[in-house]
Formats: structure tokens, C-alpha cells, sequence
């Protein structure tokens, strides 16, 4: 069942975010959610029963961006003690739904721990998870703003890739929420965008978000990233990830490691904002991950040809400035 904003109603009243509702919410024992494959068009929220709906949603990307996608396991769980389903099987559904954000299997396990104290506390943990993202994407974003200016001066020119907003938390972007920081402290200059094909996150999704904030903003094709940081157009790069390895390496949306060769070649910061349930240490390094492979017919790719739809690359560590998170920065070098 899809709702339109105008008879979406939050039972709380929270007002503040960019277009006046969550991404994802936890809203009488259901699972509401923007339809992100419907945007920019149309702003449609999903209600969401059952925790095969749930996965499904995630599979289509309806919903997406990893911490958006650790919210939706943990309300996930939640969604199936109220319902009286097998907790621990359905758990088991949402954990694989996508194999390369770890929030989303973190998401998961963290509510699933309190199986055995009953739905209410299932419920509780689920609801502080959603909570908690606002709280910690909103300390991240002025960390990462802070860090910014101290280096680069009172007015910054960032460049970014995918959508690393709102739409892919619940109210706060991590790369987005620097930029919000930063405008907030009125040292925003332009934000450049990459498309990001083969789904357009870029354009569709991170150009209606900087459209709402107010943001000047421009965006490029993907190819044409790399040389609007070689020609001195940005100050830095600001990207999201879906996990962060134990050696520092940052897997995110296919693009980001081109990116970074080229802040590195151009010498200015590539930094990454992610929450700290982004870091995986128990997984050694970026080759070691899933990385998610898609359906070729994404790509459309001539009759014939074969296709080849990766979702994800990985930026090696030494590459890589800062990690920001929710508690510290963390400079290009093994975690710890
Ligand atoms: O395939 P998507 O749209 O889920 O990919 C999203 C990204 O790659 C984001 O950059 C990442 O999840 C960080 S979102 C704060």
C-alpha cells in the first residue's frame, strides 16, 4: 500500500527535516518508508506489514543507503515479533536481503539479541536504532564540517557520488550531513554530483535533496568526476560508505575509487562519513567483501553483450584522508 506526503501524518510531530517526514519510520507497529524508486516524481511512502514485503522493498531499492538499510533490519525484526512470525527465520531473510552494506545485517543482529526478552523489548531496541541514526548522523555531519573548514578554509567546494543523504538514513545524510553542517555554518560552497548509473542515485535522489536544502548544486556524468576534481573545481571529496574494512579500506557505490585516485593525484582530501556501525573488523580488507552484483537489465545493455553490474567498489585505505564517524576520525591507516 503506497500513501502520498500530504496524508502521511507523524504521530509525534516532528518537524526539521528536509521535506518534512523520515525516510524510514517506525509509525503503529508498521514499517513506513519513502518509495525511493519514485522519486524525484513522486514522494510516496510505502506501509509496510510484513517482512517479506520488507525484504523486498530493499531488494528493489525502494529502500537504500546503508544506514537507511540497518534501520530497516532492525524495525525488520520488530516487524515480525509484533506479528507473531518465526523471528530467528525471517531475521535470516532481512540479514541477506543485500550482501554489501553491513548495517544492514548489524541492524539486525542488535535487535534479534533481545529476542529473549519479549516483543516489547525487541520493539524498544528496533525504535532506539531509528532514533539513535538521527543522533549520531547528526554529530558526524558537524565533525566532518568542522574538519572541513579547519583545512580548507571558510568556503568549501565539495564533490560527491551516490546519495549519501537523508533519503539514506532517516533524517540526516552522513556525506550529505556534512554538507548540511557545513551550510549551517555558512561555509558551503557548490556541491558537484555524479549521476551514479546505473540507478542515478546521484541525480534522482542527491539532486532532490540539495534542491530542497537550498544547495547550489551541479551535476556531471560519472566520467566527468575525475577531471572536476583535477581541474580544481572542488575542495574535496565527500562520500558515504556501505563498510568499512579492519585494514581502513571503504567499499561504496561503483565510482567512489575513481574519485579517489583523483583527489589523490590533485592532493585534496577524499574523505568518507559514515556512522560507526558502517566498520566492519571482522572482515580483514576490501577483497574480502561481498561486493553486490545486479541485474545486467539495470545497465540495458545492447542484445547479445554480455553485462556485468557491479554495485559496489573498494577504495583502498592509503587513499583514503579521513573516515568521520559519529565518534571520532579515524586518518587513512588500519582501524583500531
Ligand atoms: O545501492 P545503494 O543506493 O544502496 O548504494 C548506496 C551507497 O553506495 C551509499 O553511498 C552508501 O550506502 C552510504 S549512504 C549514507
Amino acid at each position: 500500500m503506497a500513501r502520498t506526503l500530504t496524508t502521511h501524518t507523524d504521530k509525534t510531530g516532528r518537524v526539521g527535516y528536509t521535506w518534512g517526514m523520515r525516510t524510514i519510520d517506525w509509525v503503529d507497529a508498521r514499517v513506513v518508508a519513502i518509495d525511493q524508486t519514485r522519486l524525484p516524481g513522486d514522494v510516496v511512502t510505502l506501509s509496510i506489514n510484513t517482512v517479506k514485503d520488507l525484504v523486498d522493498a530493499i531488494r528493489r531499492l525502494a529502500i537504500r543507503g546503508a544506514p537507511a538499510l540497518g534501520v530497516a533490519g532492525a524495525l525488520g525484526v520488530a516487524l515480525s515479533a509484533v506479528n507473531g512470525g518465526d523471528v530467528r527465520a525471517e531475521a535470516a531473510l532481512l540479514r541477506t536481503a543485500r550482501p554489501t552494506a553491513v548495517n544492514l545485517a548489524w541492524g539486525v543482529d542488535r535487535v534479534l539479541a533481545k529476542l529473549e526478552h519479549g516483543v516489547e523489548a525487541v520493539v524498544a531496541e528496533a525504535v532506539f536504532v531509528l532514533e539513535d541514526d538521527v543522533r549520531r548522523n547528526s554529530a558526524l555531519g558537524k565533525r566532518g564540517a568542522e574538519w572541513l573548514v579547519e583545512r580548507i578554509g571558510p568556503r568549501v567546494n565539495v564533490h560527491t557520488h551516490c546519495n549519501a543523504g537523508a533519503l539514506a538514513c532517516v533524517e540526516w545524510g552522513t556525506a550529505l550531513g556534512v554538507v548540511r553542517a557545513l551550510q549551517e555554518r555558512n561555509a558551503l560552497g557548490r556541491v558537484f554530483l555524479d549521476e551514479t548509473r546505473p540507478l542515478l542515485q546521484g541525480s534522482r535522489l542527491t539532486a532532490w535533496e540539495l534542491k530542497q536544502m537550498g544547495v547550489e548544486h551541479t551535476v556531471v556524468v560519472d566520467s566527468a568526476g575525475p577531471t572536476v576534481v583535477a581541474r580544481g573545481m572542488v575542495d574535496a571529496v565527500v562520500v558515504g560508505a556501505d563498510r568499512i574494512t579492519a585494514n581502513g579500506d571503504v567499499v561504496n557505490k561503483i565510482g567512489t575509487y575513481p574519485l579517489a585516485l583523483a583527489a589523490a593525484r590533485k592532493g585534496i582530501p577524499f574523505v568518507v562519513a559514515a556512522p560507526e556501525s558502517t566498520i566492519d573488523m571482522a572482515t580483514p580488507d576490501g577483497d574480502s567483501v561481498h561486493i553486490e552484483i545486479r541485474d545486467a537489465a539495470e545497465i540495458d545493455p545492447p542484445a547479445g553483450t554480455p553485462a556485468l553490474n557491479l554495485a559496489f567498489d573498494v577504495t583502498p585505505a592509503d587513499l583514503v584522508t579521513a573516515i568521520v564517524t559519529d565518534e571520532r576520525i579515524i586518518h587513512g591507516k588500519p582501524l583500531g
